[in-house]
């Protein structure tokens, strides 16, 4: 299934964050157009997943805003959260129920109806099939993360997708399953925001890609204005 979406431009504009008494980042800025990767680099401890988690709405930064579509997500609140998916570093499976029990129960949470065969179709597309009805608790690492991107094909009709290194664990053909539909996301107009380690190449053409140096709006560095070809910027 493809879905098309209407304008969910995300726009961050000059956000400060401390964390643990540190200035992780400050004056940090972008404004991704419906259909932008947005990938977030910068090293360990620079502060990514801090930055996602302030995308989702989770934590509040200490100055600057995230808009939505041209509205502040503080404001919007559920409105916001119910055009997202977040995928974070942690599975944020239940290692007691079963893996379509877990995509069930995530389909629910984000409001979304899908017949079991659209969970059992999920589950299939991350190389899942003959695993359903294991205990999730059983599986193995990657696997586990598998049942927690499996969220992702039944979440097709949330525009906005922010995943916390969502390639870790997979094996080098999920890689690629993984980047498609990322891809296809955006092709569709979605929008991804992402952070990875790995070098991996995601099919789909420069002008939907973003690069945002996390290290970059670190306070005392010399800002760097974000990778070219990729979009644009706040
Ligand atoms: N709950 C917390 N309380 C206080 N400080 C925290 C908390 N979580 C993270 N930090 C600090 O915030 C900084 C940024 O952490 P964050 O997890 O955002 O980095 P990251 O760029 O995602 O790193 P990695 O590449 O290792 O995932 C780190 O210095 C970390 O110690
Ligand atoms: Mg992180």
């Amino acid at each position: 299934m493809t879905d098309t979406f209407t304008e969910p431009r995300l726009t961050a504009r000059n956000l400060e964050l401390e964390r643990g008494e540190r200035l992780l980042f400050t004056g940090l800025g972008f404004d991704a157009a419906p259909g932008t990767l947005v990938r977030l680099a910068g090293a360990n401890g620079t502060g990514k997943t801090s930055l996602l988690r302030l995308l989702t709405g989770l934590m509040q930064p200490d100055a600057g805003e995230v808009l939505y579509k041209g509205a502040s997500i503080a404001k919007l609140r559920e409105d916001y959260a119910r055009d997202l998916v977040y995928i974070g570093h942690m599975n944020g499976v239940k290692d007691d129920l079963s893996a379509v029990e877990n995509v069930r129960i995530a389909a629910r949470m984000g409001n979304i109806i899908a017949p079991e065969t659209a969970l059992v179709d999920a589950l299939s597309r991350v190389g899942l099939a003959d695993f359903t009805d294991h205990l999730t608790g059983e599986l193995s690492q990657g696997q586990r993360r598998r049942v927690a991107l499996a969220r992702l094909f039944v979440s097709t009709s949330k525009p906005v997708w922010i995943l916390d290194e969502p390639f870790v664990a997979l094996d080098a053909a999920s890689v690629c399953n993984l980047a498609q539909t990322i891809a296809d996301h955006a092709r569709a107009g979605g929008i991804v925001i992402y952070t990875t380690h790995q070098e991996c190449d995601i099919p789909i053409e420069p002008e939907h890609m973003m690069t945002v140096d996390v290290s970059a709006f670190a306070p005392g560095r010399v800002r760097k204005p974000a990778a070219q070809g990729e979009g644009s910027h706040a």
